[in-house]
């Protein structure tokens, strides 16, 4: 299977399972912006590759100070890591919560961080009925953890793409002992300064936010991500962290793409326009999408058609296509599928693939 190793957008794995495809893959299995990294990282490249025989600033200084006037908050609130999830895990190490409760189907980072510490998992299935959105039960549960215990919540969730709703947000802010809070895609959220709690985290003990830099700038391969919280608090996961963990460039880049506000604001103007297309043209196939917040659907195949999202990822690598198969997320069915939304004339491409498939029919061991 694709996700061998847990997540979408691993073409080793595929060109092992399916061979390389004449082309290149067309990938719709990571949630990446398609416009691709904007030009600053390439300057940065061309520019500053030479310097790479110095060690990075360890304490990531300029852009601890960048994100700090970005966004409002003190530098001392802010750790930078090499992407959120080496953050996740971090946070997970140093808070050695005594219980967790988990929203799921969620990124399965949360889970693995917190078995590897052992942290007893108090599960809350996200229904399809409540359109996977956490309500007042999530809140009433959080309530009833121990006082060193937390609850990881997406904000927007992966692979569902909503965003928590603002009652249920300020009812678990109340009742989760520590509220853990990842808001890797929240720049693709046009409303994002409004919705976002990386301000709060930078003065609570009881919240953290992480953000990855890695989606929004389709630079996932460079590692990079930063996470808010109470200077107390991210004194003592810095002093957690291996030295230099994030590379030089990685943290010029970082400080570069904060400048980039045109291909910022084209990228929501994008996703806005191609989200609810995309969707719609999906729904035509009787495939049955979660309403997103952000730049991935999550789809569920016709209980009629016979495809199992298994077969369809199997059909359509074999046309260059990957799609994350979501039956792994728990709470989900075979049937369930998640795409990144690319530009245009690809998700054009993906449509014509699944009608295709859907006239031809589910292979007989579907
Ligand atoms: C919801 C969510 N959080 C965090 C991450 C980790 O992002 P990064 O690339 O910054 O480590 C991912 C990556 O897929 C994700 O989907």
């Amino acid at each position: 299977m694709l996700e061998r190793y847990g997540h979408g957008g691993d073409w080793t794995t595929a060109e092992e399972r399916y061979g390389r495809p004449e082309g290149g893959w067309l990938d719709f299995s990571a949630n990446m912006n398609p416009a691709g990294p904007p030009e600053s990282v390439g300057r940065i490249f061309r520019d500053h590759w030479r310097e790479i025989v110095r060690y990075p600033d360890p304490a990531v200084r300029g852009l601890r100070s960048k994100l700090a006037r970005t966004y409002g908050i003190s530098p001392d609130s802010i750790l930078v890591g090499n992407g959120a999830a080496e953050l996740i895990d971090l946070t997970v190490r140093g808070l050695r919560p005594q219980e967790a409760l988990l929203a799921q189907p969620s990124f399965k980072e949360y889970e693995d961080a917190l078995r590897k510490e052992a942290v007893p998992i108090k599960p809350h299935l996200l229904s399809a009925e409540e359109g996977y959105l956490p309500g007042s039960a999530a809140a009433a549960e959080a309530s009833g953890l121990s006082r060193d215990g937390c609850v990881f919540l997406g904000h927007p969730n992966n692979p569902t793409g909503r965003l928590v709703p603002r009652r249920t947000m300020d009812e678990l802010r109340r009742s989760a002992p520590m509220l853990l809070l990842d808001e890797a895609f929240i720049d693709f959220v046009p409303q994002e300064e409004d919705v976002s709690l990386l301000r709060e985290a930078a003065e609570s003990e009881r919240l953290a936010v992480f953000r990855s830099m890695t989606k929004f700038y389709a630079i996932p391969g460079i590692r990079l991500g930063f996470m808010v919280a109470h200077p107390r608090r991210i004194a003592e996961l810095k002093a957690l962290q291996p030295p230099w963990s994030v590379n030089f460039l990685a943290q010029r880049i970082g400080e570069a793409v904060l400048d980039e506000r045109e291909y910022a604001a084209r990228t929501r103007a994008w996703l806005q326009e191609e989200r609810p297309w995309l969707t719609d043209r999906l729904s035509e196939l009787n495939i049955n999408v979660c309403p997103s917040d952000v730049n991935y659907l999550l789809g569920e195949l016709p209980a009629d058609g016979g495809w199992t999202a298994r077969a369809l990822q199997d059909y359509l690598a074999g046309r260059g296509i990957l799609l994350r198969d979501a039956s792994l997320f728990p709470g989900l069915t075979e049937r369930h599928f998640r795409m990144a939304v690319r530009l245009r004339e690809e998700n054009e491409r993906l449509l014509r693939e699944l009608e295709q498939a859907f006239a031809k029919g589910a292979p007989a061991h579907a």
